[in-house]
């Protein structure tokens, strides 16, 4: 149990996790105004939302901004982020919503029951190895309303090396155009936990196992499409993509067709 020292200053370290992750991704809050209009162009309403390894909780509080009837539930593996997550997060009361544990088994679908209008996700799901990534894509869709959208920003690599390093090269060109004093991962790291007053090491060290076997670079995005089809989803598509970056996902599908009908005209 960590404990927290008075005075902790979380507005301080909250910013400064969302400065050290828009230095690694220049075009996150685009990515997240993407995906709050693509729930609020399918959804005729929005009262429960999972977001899917939510660190400490910045798409979270897009969703309870931009959504303010709607309750969000995250979840995560890392306790030190989820502290975070919990202080941050205060002020929208029992709307907000943080839970440990492990999306690469099961067991989170008991603490954090469907049925959900939107499940969302970013940077977070290509930390999994693919055949776990592909079981729980399959439990998005147990837990999903029929006719809710799930959603993606995250990492989606290429099959062919040069199309990689091609897409990776443009990224580091941009990203050194960038003039920034924002922390890299670990100095954020490691100056997150020297102010929490724990051994940053040896909590991430327990958690080293599960990080193990995910693709850095990102599966592919047609690997994305089949897989979320085979799991019953339907409008499957990248919405968004900037090198070797995108949001994509779909609408699960129950084979109620008069639902669609309804999403399609309202569509037109
Ligand atoms: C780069 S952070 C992104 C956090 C947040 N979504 C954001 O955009 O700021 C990746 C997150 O995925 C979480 N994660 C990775 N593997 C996980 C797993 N197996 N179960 C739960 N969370 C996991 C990590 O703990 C971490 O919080």
């Amino acid at each position: 149990m960590i404990q927290i020292p008075s005075g902790f200053d979380w507005q301080h370290w909250f910013h400064r996790w969302e400065r050290m992750q828009e230095r690694y991704l220049v075009d996150r809050a685009e990515r997240f105004a993407v995906m709050i209009r693509m729930v609020r162009a399918t959804q005729s309403s929005i009262s429960r939302v999972l977001d899917l390894g939510c660190g400490p909780g910045s798409l979270m509080r897009q969703f309870l901004e931009a959504f303010p009837e709607a309750q969000v539930t995250g979840v995560d593996l890392d306790p030190m982020l989820l502290l975070l997550g919990r202080a941050q997060l205060t002020e929208f009361g029992m709307r907000a919503k943080l839970i440990e544990t492990d999306l690469r088994d099961s067991s989170w679908l008991q603490l954090a029951p469907g049925p959900f209008d939107a499940m969302v996700s970013s940077t977070a799901l290509h930390w999994l190895a693919p055949e776990q990534l592909s079981a729980l894509y399959g439990r998005v869709a147990q837990v999903l309303r029929p006719g809710g959208i799930f959603l993606n920003a995250d990492h989606v690599g290429s099959d062919s090396s040069l199309i990689q390093q091609a897409w990776e090269q443009h990224r580091d060109e941009m990203l050194a155009t960038q003039v920034t004093n924002a922390d890299d991962w670990n100095s954020f790291w490691d100056a997150y936990a020297q102010a929490l007053g724990v051994n940053r090491d040896e909590i991430h060290r327990r958690l080293e196992a599960a990080y193990e076997g995910g693709v850095e670079q990102g599966l592919s995005l047609p690997w994305h499409f089949h897989t979320l089809k085979a799991s019953g989803f339907r409008f499957v598509d990248c919405f968004w993509r900037g090198d070797c970056d995108a949001v994509y996902g779909g609408i699960f599908d129950d084979g109620d067709k008069t639902r669609f009908t309804h999403h399609e005209t309202r569509n037109t």
